[in-house]
Formats: C-alpha cells, sequence, structure tokens
C-alpha cells in the first residue's frame, strides 16, 4: 500500500535571511525524510512559504525604515534562492500575502466564527499612545513574571518558554516609543482554549480523537509530548485571535474594521494555501492532501522548532478540529535549537552563519554542510555547530571513511579490470558476515527513518562505508592480486555491492553524493527497495573515480571564525545599522551649521518647538521635536547641524524648512551634537 504524507516545514518569517540554526532543526531533516518517502514511491507533498505577516514583520519595516512589503519582497527572495540553492526540495515554496492565502485564511476565519467558535470580548489592553497602537505580542517586552528575564515579549518569554499576554509583563515598555504604556478598551475575537483541554489531552497521549486511534503517541519526541502537557496541565487560555494592527489579513467582518487575524492564525493555514496552489498548478485536488474524507490514512506532518509546539501541536490542531472535516498532525518532529561557537545563534547581533552565504562561498561544499548539520542535529537536544567541528567531521567522516571506501573500489576496479565489473566467485564466511550486516544496516536505517531519527539514521549511512572499508582491510586484495586472482573478483564484487548499497543509502542525506556515486557506477535514481535486490552486472563498466570530498584546511577554520567575529555586532542597547546607502545618495544631502536665532513653542504640540535658524545663506523656520528636552531660552544663539535640503513640510500648521540634527539615546532623549570648536553658521559640512 502507498504511503500517503502531507509534510509541513515551519513557514520562515519573511524578515531576515535564514541561518543555520533554522536548516539543521527544520528544513534539513524535513527535506531527508521527503527524500527517503519518495526513494519508497510514498505520495508526499512537501510544502512551505514565507510567513509575510505579524510583528516580525513590521517591527524589522520599521527597523529598516522601510514598508512592510519591501521587507518581505526582500527577504520571501533571498530565502526562496537559498532554499533551491541548498537543494531543499519543496513541491511549493508560497507566501502568505498572496491573493489565495488571504482568501483562504478569511474563509476559515468566518466558517469558525459561523459555528460559534469564537468568543468575542472588549477587554483592556496595552496601548502607545504616542505611535496610536494597541500593543501585542512583540510590540512591547517586560520582565517575565516566571523566570524573571528583562527581556520577555508580549507573547511569549523565549528565555524560559512560558507563554504570556501582556498584561502578565511586570514593568511593560513599549517596542515602539519605550515608553510605559497605557491601558484601552478594545475587542477581539478569542478562541477558547479552556474548552479543548479534554480531547487534547487524550489525543496527545493516547493518540486518540472520538474513541478512534489516530496516531502512534509513542513515536512523538519526549519534549513535544512534555511541552503540551505542561501547557495543558497548567491550564490552557482564551488566546486572541485577532489584532489591531493594519498589516496582515483583514478581519472579514463588518465589526472587524482595522483589525487583522492573529498572525499565528493564519500563518498555518498558509500550509493549506500553498497546497491549492500547487494543486491548481499540477492538476490535482488540494482536498485530497488535507480533508479526511478525501485524504483517508494520510499523515501529516509538521517539521518546526520547540518554540513552535503549542502552535502546530495545540493551536492549529484546535482550529483544524472545530472546522471540521481536516485530518491532524500524525506527528510534530519538533527540534531543539542549535548553537553557534559557544553562543545562540542571534539576527540582531549577527551572530550567525547565513545560508546564502554559505552557499555563494563554498557551492560545492553543499552535501558537506548537510551531513554536519545532520549530524549534530538537535532532535533530542541542543546541539552546537562550531567551524573546527565542521571540519573535524568532513575531514574524518567524509573524506577518510567514506571517500576513501568509495575511492579505493573504484580505483582497483580500474586497476584489475580496467573498469569491467568482475562477477566474482562463491561467496563464503570471510564475506558471509559483511553481507549480513549490509542487509542489517539497511534495515535499521529504514526504522529510524520512520522515527524521525535522521542523525543515527545518517550514522548507520556511514557504518556502511566503515563496513566497506574494514571488509577491504581485512581481505587485502592488494596482497591476493598475483597469487589468487578468483579471490579477488569475489573481493571486488562484494566491495562494488557495498559502494552500491552506500549511494542508496545516502541519497535521503546527500543527494549529490549519491547521484555522483551512481554516475560512476553508470546506473540512475535508485529506489530503497533496491537496497535489497539491486545488483550489478557483470561485464558492465563503471567510470573513472573522481574526488567526492576534498579536505577542509585549517586556515579554512580561521577564517570563518575571524568572519564571525569580526561581523558580530555586541549586545547593544542602540538601533542597529541601517541599509548602506553609496557616496551620491550622501553627496546630495545639505548639511550646514546654522545659528539658532529664536525658538518657541508650538501651542497643543508638547513635543514641538518652532525654531528660526540663520543658515549663512538665509533665514528660515524649522520645527523640531525637542521641546522635551529644551526649553526655547536655552537654546537661542546655539549654533547646531541643520540639513537644509529636506523637502519642506508642514508640521502642526507651521512650515518646516529643513531639520536640526540631534543625538538619541536609548530612552529618546535629545541632545544638539556638542562640538569641541565654535563654527561659524553657514558653513557646510561634508
Ligand atoms: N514564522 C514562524 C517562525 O518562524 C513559523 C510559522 S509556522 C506556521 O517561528 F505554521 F505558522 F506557518
Ligand atoms: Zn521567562
Amino acid at each position: 500500500m502507498t504511503k500517503k504524507y502531507t509534510i509541513t516545514a515551519a513557514l520562515p518569517y519573511a524578515n531576515g535571511p535564514l541561518h543555520l540554526g533554522h536548516v539543521a532543526g527544520v528544513y534539513l531533516p524535513a527535506d531527508t525524510f521527503v527524500r527517503f518517502l519518495r526513494m519508497n514511491d510514498a505520495d508526499v507533498l512537501f510544502v512551505c512559504g514565507s510567513d509575510e505577516h505579524g510583528a516580525a514583520i513590521t517591527l524589522r519595516a520599521k527597523k529598516e525604515g522601510v514598508s512592510p512589503k519591501e521587507i518581505v519582497d526582500k527577504y520571501h527572495g533571498i530565502i526562496g534562492k537559498a532554499f533551491t540553492d541548498f537543494g531543499i526540495e519543496f513541491d511549493i515554496y508560497d507566501r502568505t500575502s498572496s491573493a489565495l492565502h488571504h482568501e483562504t485564511s478569511s474563509d476559515f476565519f468566518k466558517e469558525l466564527n459561523n459555528k460559534d467558535r469564537f468568543i468575542q470580548k472588549t477587554s483592556e489592553q496595552y496601548y502607545d499612545a504616542d505611535y496610536n497602537q494597541f500593543l501585542a505580542d512583540r510590540y512591547i517586552t517586560g520582565t517575565c513574571p516566571k523566570c524573571q528575564s528583562a527581556d520577555a515579549y508580549g507573547d511569549q518569554c523565549e528565555k524560559c518558554g512560558s507563554d504570556l499576554s501582556p498584561t502578565d509583563l511586570i514593568n511593560p515598555k513599549s517596542t515602539l516609543s519605550g515608553q510605559l504604556p497605557v491601558l484601552r478598551k478594545t475587542s477581539h475575537w478569542f478562541l477558547p482554549m479552556d474548552q479543548h483541554e479534554g480531547w487534547l489531552k487524550r489525543w496527545i497521549t493516547d493518540g486518540l480523537l472520538d474513541g478512534e486511534q489516530q496516531h502512534d503517541p509513542k513515536a512523538w519526541r519526549n519534549q513535544v509530548t512534555g511541552q503540551c502537557m505542561s501547557w495543558i496541565d497548567g491550564g490552557l487560555k482564551p488566546r486572541a485571535m485577532t489584532r489591531d494592527l493594519d498589516w496582515g489579513v483583514k478581519v472579514p467582518l463588518p465589526e472587524g474594521e482595522g483589525k487583522v487575524l492573529y498572525v499565528w492564525l493564519d500563518a498555518p493555514i498558509g500550509y493549506i494555501s500553498a497546497t491549492k496552489k500547487w494543486a491548481k498548478e499540477n492538476n490535482k485536488k488540494w482536498e485530497d492532501y488535507w480533508l479526511k474524507e478525501h485524504a483517508g490514512d494520510r499523515k501529516l506532518v509538521h517539521f518546526i522548532g520547540k518554540d513552535n509546539i503549542v502552535f502546530h501541536a495545540i493551536i492549529f490542531p484546535i482550529l483544524l478540529k472545530d472546522h471540521g472535516g481536516y485530518i491532524l498532525p500524525d506527528n510534530v518532529p519538533a527540534s531543539e535549537f542549535l548553537n553557534l561557537e559557544g553562543d545562540k545563534f542571534s539576527t540582531s547581533r549577527n551572530w550567525a552563519v547565513w545560508l546564502h552565504e554559505y552557499i555563494e562561498a563554498y557551492p560545492d561544499k553543499i552535501d558537506e554542510l548537510k551531513y554536519v548539520l545532520t549530524s549534530i542535529a538537535p532532535e533530542s537536544k541542543d546541539a552546537e555547530f562550531t567551524w573546527k567541528d565542521f571540519q573535524s567531521r568532513v575531514n574524518s567522516e567524509l573524506a577518510d571513511v567514506m571517500g576513501n571506501f568509495l575511492n579505493r573500489t573504484i580505483v582497483l576496479t580500474h586497476k584489475y579490470y580496467n573498469g569491467v565489473i568482475p562477477a566474482g566467485h562463491k561467496r563464503d564466511e570471510r564475506d558471509e558476515p559483511a553481507i549480513l550486516e549490509m542487509r542489517q544496516i539497511g534495515e535499521r536505517i529504514e526504522a529510524l527513518m520512520y522515527k524521525y531519527k535522521f542523525r543515527e539514521a545518517q550514522s548507520e549511512m556511514m557504518g556502511l562505508a566503515r563496513l566497506g572499508n574494514r571488509y577491504l582491510a581485512e581481505n587485502e586484495p592488494w596482497k591476493l592480486a598475483k597469487t589468487d586472482p578468483a579471490r579477488v573478483e569475489t573481493i571486488m564484487s562484494v566491495s562494488l555491492e557495498i559502494t552500491l548499497r552506500l549511494s542508496i543509502a545516502a541519497y535521503p542525506f546527500l543527494p549529490a553524493t549519491s547521484k555522483k556515486i551512481q554516475s560512476i557506477l553508470n546506473i540512475e535514481a535508485l529506489k530503497w527497495a533496491d537496497y535489497e535486490n539491486t545488483k550489478l552486472i557483470p561485464g558492465n563498466v563503471i567510470q573513472k573515480p573522481e574526488i567526492l570530498f576534498v579536505k577542509i584546511e585549517d586556515d579554512f577554520v580561521e577564517n570563518e571564525i575571524g568572519k564571525l567575529q569580526s561581523k558580530a555586532s555586541k549586545p547593544s542597547k542602540f538601533k542597529p545599522m541601517k541599509e548602506p546607502i553609496d557616496f551620491d545618495t550622501f553627496q546630495k544631502l545639505d548639511l550646514r551649521m546654522g545659528k539658532i536665532i529664536s525658538a518657541e513653542k508650538i501651542e497643543k504640540a508638547d513635543k514641538l518647538l518652532k525654531l528660526t535658524v540663520d543658515t549663512g545663506i538665509d533665514v528660515r523656520t524649522v520645527v523640531s521635536g525637542i521641546a522635551l528636552d529644551y526649553a526655547p531660552e536655552e537654546i537661542v544663539n546655539k549654533t547646531v547641524l541643520v540639513l537644509l535640503n529636506l523637502v519642506p513640510r508642514k508640521i502642526r500648521g507651521v512650515e518646516s524648512q529643513g531639520m536640526v540634527l540631534m543625538a538619541e539615546d536609548e530612552d529618546g532623549k535629545l541632545s544638539f551634537l556638542a562640538t569641541e570648536k565654535e563654527f561659524l553658521h553657514g558653513q557646510s559640512v561634508s
């Protein structure tokens, strides 16, 4: 019976490139599993796409000073290309800004609302009066009430993993203005998660739903079941499924004006939208991949990182069940975290190895990276990537074990037989243990793959190469070449059989290498079933050997560590650098020293002063937001730096004809730029 799977990989936020932590935890294991399933002729759909809504995007846009649309377009492109170049073979890489996704998630919401699965509730929420915005999720930070970490977000503490609401935070602070927020009333649609505890518990711990066995609960990773149960045991709380924001999927109800769907409601529905798009383009029916009635015993599997567990194992299943008709996940193989050279990966500190940069630098070392990332995959506990370890695994495992075995077998076949595959003779007790072990390795790999233990499965694959080396070392064909050519033929035919199996077992992990070996053997795209049965045909000719893995030198390691350290920014309370500009753009700024000749408050605007500035070439009015930091009389006669050629703009009815430059500290306090020397006003600055 064909196995049927719908495989999803967490939709990455389109707010930055992918780093090796993402790859090792989610995308590589998903791709490895899918390759294995495809070798088994399973009916698999593998979907992913960019997650383009939520505070992750809008805050990034604000930081870079561009629109959210520009952010998602930019990173959707970078991420999508990196996946293609790295050989992650999704059937579709979609995006949640698409019209089809807006329609799909909006209909999903309407259906749940029609079925009364939400509770509409008005409550007090934090509000930033300076920015006129409600503060949910990452728009608010404060001290975690559970672990006292100082920088917990409004939805989650990243330190201890607790689920939080903004009102749980101690000393809440707006991430927009840095100010203490105020409380204001607003109305939202809540998912009453508390009402779902009963069935969730049975479904997660026993795999039972409506009295039916849905999945094997023992197949779930301990930490996944553990995290879910600790959530449920701690008591699930109603969670708002809408937000007061303008970036996202609009709430499709008249009362929802100015509100959008919570990103964690719309994003997982993105898996369904992606399926719809793919189905349309490929003449398939999306329902076959998602709806119980059509999908039958199809397994839905979500590959994610551990910070996504609650959304995929609790919230999304509630939504799918509430909607009705959908299959629920069969497994949620979540990874722990990968660290880098003794520290956490950090986008903001630029402590990361970026996938697209690695690919650009080492386009011929893709399988090497895959191998190392699977070897250290954080399947059951946090793991660490270091360049030293990368070097040692490539050199002592890929090159010295696998490369060495393959090379010896191929070279000897050419040396003894001009590349013609020998038939061999009767195998005996010197060969049988190796042949038996070869078969058992195949069985073990297969079992491990279905248990989502890719790290161990890959190590079994390397075990096959070790077995080959051991077999050659024990049988020493090079010593028998003259005296016992018949025996040498047998030894070489066994070695070539191991080579063939190695090419099959390598495919899920090292697809490019697998293809290279198969092209040397002059065979193509073998299936997993061939591991049992295939034989090389005696008399056929194999190709010349080629170098499969080049050793990594010490200066490669030093260079990478140096790059990492020089790019990393120190932990900083200040804003990160903006996008670079070219020199011509800079030269367009007309900066001058100007002298403030008078200053007065602007009525009903606490922050603004109207300044009259002598620029040396004219006298003009500049409106400046410094009233909280300076009294008008303090600044008269000061020489200040002014940007003259800013397009004039009306502020509170006054036309501002330039901008006075100021330094801003981490709390938003402004100061004039102090200079050591007195300048004449009118002097230009460049
Ligand atoms: N963008 C989320 C993250 O990076 C993952 C979203 S997964 C989905 O953590 F299911 F919501 F799509
Ligand atoms: Zn905490």
